[in-house]
């Protein structure tokens, strides 16, 4: 007989099936418990609850190990291109040739946007967040494409809005940092690579060549590869909780592009970078802010150390941290921000408040270095992210509406007023 695990409440025993994924990770599956019991789980923050199955991306967390649909990350960040990742996070397999120039060409012939969409652009305050005028472009997306409200109209009709997002957001989020610079938009060149064209579009100028170091395409490449997809995190349970109300797909990732923003999750790189420029105008003493750190009292946290998973160093932080300085010594770049960084990683790896907590840097503590060497400025950092975790929302979006997954609606312990009663106003005290 399968594994059942028993729970005893009021003197009744109740069993629950064990369910086991392919890498043996263990689940009790409770989705029947309420109905049995009356009772609910209680887990703010969902630090035990799985809450879908899904084919896309394993983790193991006390192992360092992150695999996309099987491949180890180390291997695709070294060997495979973004647009070939993005397939693969989609579709299930790495493209054949013939996949691959049919999907790069259909990315191809969507990367304009509407140029009505240049107009809401322009209505932006030079001085906002591009995270800001990113998530509402996005969602914008979808009263131009009135086809793609219904997101089970047809599998081509949901392939259609798929190439069109991935061919578009680098687009908005050049335009969006062309437009805090008030320099004019350019348009997408498609005879560049995904990548390529996205820097292009940051870019280039009207008036000048545009040229760019082969570096920097492959560093943007890996980055981008990197951040792909992470399984179930903040902003891609966003996707998947505001998909399952049957949502469309723009509106989907406007909000998930949302939920990224926050320092604790993908708007952290831009806070990484803005502490390590803190702690080098201070004077660079590194114990110092680590003892802030440390102190409960000061809200201060290390940005770019820590995670919900992993309790064992992040495997991208260790491509990161390596192609920082493979990127930085082929740039020729000089960064004191990254000898401030390894100082303090020094410092937190030997430092027993970081032992203990199993506090380790993530992605974000080395890629705002790597994004500042090639000239992304600070505030685009998280939007970066944004653009590389697309394909991972998109599948996983994809992956809730193929399995009809039923919408998200966690449950709650009220511990409110039992019972009130209105009470005129003066009566009030
Ligand atoms: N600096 C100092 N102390 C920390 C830090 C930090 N960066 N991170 C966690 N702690 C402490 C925390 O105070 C707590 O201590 P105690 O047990 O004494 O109360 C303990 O470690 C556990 O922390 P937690 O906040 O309960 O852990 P969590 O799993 O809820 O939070 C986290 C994970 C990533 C939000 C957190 O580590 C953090 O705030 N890190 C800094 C922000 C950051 O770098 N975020 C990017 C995450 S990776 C990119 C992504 O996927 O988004």
């Amino acid at each position: 007989m399968s594994e059942t695990a028993k729970i005893e409440l009021g003197g009744n025993v109740y069993e629950f099936p064990v369910i086991e994924g392919t890498e043996n990770e263990k689940a009790i599956d409770i989705s029947n418990l309420r109905a049995a019991t009356g009772y609910v789980t209680l887990d703010t923050g969902y630090k035990n609850t799985g809450a879908t199955t899904s084919a896309i991306t394993f983790l193991d967390g006390e192992e360092g190990i992150l695999k996309y649909r099987g491949y180890p990350i180390e291997e695709l960040a070294e060997k495979a291109t973004f647009i070939e990742v993005a397939y693969l996070l989609i579709y299930g397999n790495l493209p054949t040739q013939l996949q691959l120039d049919t999907f790069r060409s259909n990315i191809t012939k969507h990367t304009l946007v509407h140029e009505d969409m240049k107009q809401f652009f322009e209505a932006y305050p030079a001085k906002a967040h591009p995270m800001g005028v990113l998530s509402s472009m996005v969602c914008s997306l979808s009263t131009f494409y009135p086809e793609s409200l219904d997101p089970n109209r047809s599998p081509e009709a949901k392939d259609l809005t798929i190439l069109r997002l991935l061919a578009k957001l680098p687009t908005l989020a050049a335009w969006a940092y062309k437009n805090s610079m008030r320099h004019p938009f350019m348009y997408p060149k498609n005879e560049f690579d995904y990548c390529k064209n996205f820097l292009y579009m940051m870019f280039a100028m009207p008036t000048e060549e545009f040229k760019v170091d082969p570096v920097v395409v492959d560093a943007l490449n890996k980055l981008l590869i990197l951040h792909a997809d992470h399984e179930q995190n903040c902003s891609t349970s966003t996707v998947r909780i505001v998909g399952s109300s049957q949502a469309n797909l723009y509106a989907s990732i406007s909000a998930g592009i949302s939920a990224l923003w926050g320092p604790l999750h993908g708007g952290a790189n831009q806070e990484v970078i803005e502490m390590l420029e803190k702690i080098h105008a201070d004077g660079g003493d590194v114990d110092k802010w680590v003892l802030k750190a440390k102190d409960k009292e000061d809200p201060f946290r290390l940005m770019g150390f820590g995670h919900r998973v992993y309790k064992n160093f992040d495997p991208r932080a260790k491509i990161i941290k390596k192609a920082c300085d493979d990127i930085l010594e082929k740039l020729g770049v000089n960064d004191p921000l990254l000898a401030i960084a390894k100082r303090l990683e020094q410092v937190a790896l030997e430092d027993e408040y970081f032992k203990s907590r199993n506090l380790y840097p993530n992605v974000d503590f080395y890629s705002g270095i790597i994004y500042k060497a090639i000239g992304i400025p600070t505030e685009m950092f998280t939007v970066m992210f944004a653009i590389g975790r697309l394909p991972g929302w998109i599948a996983q979006w994809k992956e809730m509406t193929e399995n009809k997954e039923p919408i998200g609606r966690p449950r709650q312990i009220y511990t409110g007023e039992v019972l009130r009663h209105y009470d005129s106003i003066e009566n009030r005290k």
